[in-house]
């Protein structure tokens, strides 16, 4: 499928050179922890990077560190040619347990951080409306969040990390702890999102499939100490209409999907 937005000149957004994270010890009885190693990735503005590792092998420190949570212990890491240092709006982080208010509803949830940055009411107010509707929860604005189902929370909190306009938004394993029907609405949603506005997503995920239907390019790590394994380039997403199935069953989307997890398994005996 012809893509003009695609084909475009791609812009660098981000930029990791030789990014390693050691976990100190404490007090010397316990082993320093080698996390990240020679970790070389440079992302693009509308990329959508969905990564793959063997559990424990540094996903989510570097997704804590791509933040500005954590700071690496050795190498670089840039985005738009500054230097990654503390939280930033720019970025949005979406765990895999939503970190909602419970004493805010859903409308002050996704209001509270344009608030904080003193967006005017009005401006807040068409934002929210317009999320709430994308999230399909616009009967749900003044209800809080015990009261929501676990799907639910996980779309307020995407709404709240969008409604920022980021450029940026980081998912750790964002819809692991849904059920089964709920996790592929969610990747609609999720994919429905960046279809709309592009903005660069990076997504860790232990579901092959997840990455196959959802990602541009496919990132595997290895097992700890994590450092990028192989990288593969994909355009299933772009041809997923409301029916997941389309793509799914084709011999290239089959192959691919046979190589990723004989890497992610070779990885893991490492
Ligand atoms: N605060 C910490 N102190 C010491 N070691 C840590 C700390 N946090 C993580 N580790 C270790 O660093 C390694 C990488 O952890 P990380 O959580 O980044 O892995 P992961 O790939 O996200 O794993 P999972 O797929 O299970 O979520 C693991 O071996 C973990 O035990
Ligand atoms: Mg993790």
């Amino acid at each position: 499928m012809a893509d003009s937005k695609i084909e475009t000149k791609k812009k660098m957004l981000m930029s990791m050179s030789s990014l390693g994270l050691v976990y100190s010890g404490k007090g010397g009885k316990e082993q320093n922890t080698t996390a990240l190693e020679q970790v070389d990735l440079t992302i693009y503005e509308g990329d959508f990077i969905c990564v793959l590792g063997p559990s424990g092998c540094g996903k989510s420190t570097l997704l804590n560190i791509m933040a500005g949570l954590m700071e690496a212990t050795s190498g670089t890491i840039e985005m738009d040619g500054e230097p990654v240092k503390g939280v930033d709006a720019k970025r949005a982080v979406v765990f895999q347990t939503p970190t909602l208010y419970p004493w805010m509803d859903v409308y002050s949830n996704i209001a509270f951080g344009p608030k904080v940055r003193k967006v005017e009411n009005e401006v807040i107010e068409q934002r929210i409306d317009k999320y709430l509707k994308l999230i399909g929860l616009e009967e749900f604005a003044h209800v809080k969040p015990y009261e929501l189902s676990g799907g639910m929370r996980q779309r307020v909190a995407l709404a709240r990390a969008i409604v920022n306009d980021p450029k940026m938004i980081l998912l750790d394993e964002p819809f692991g702890a849904l059920d089964a029907f709920t996790r592929n609405s969610m990747q609609d949603l999720i994919r429905k999102i960046w279809k709309k506005d592009r903005t660069t997503i990076f997504l860790i995920t232990h579901d092959v499939d997840e990455a196959l239907t959802l990602g541009t390019r496919i990132i595997t790590m290895s097992a700890r100490p994590g450092r990028v394994l192989k990288e593969f380039d994909v355009d299933f997403t772009l041809r997923m209409n409301d029916s997941q199935e389309d793509a799914r069953y084709s011999p290239e989307y089959i192959e691919l999907r046979k190589e990723i997890l004989k890497l992610i398994g070779l990885g893991q005996e490492k």
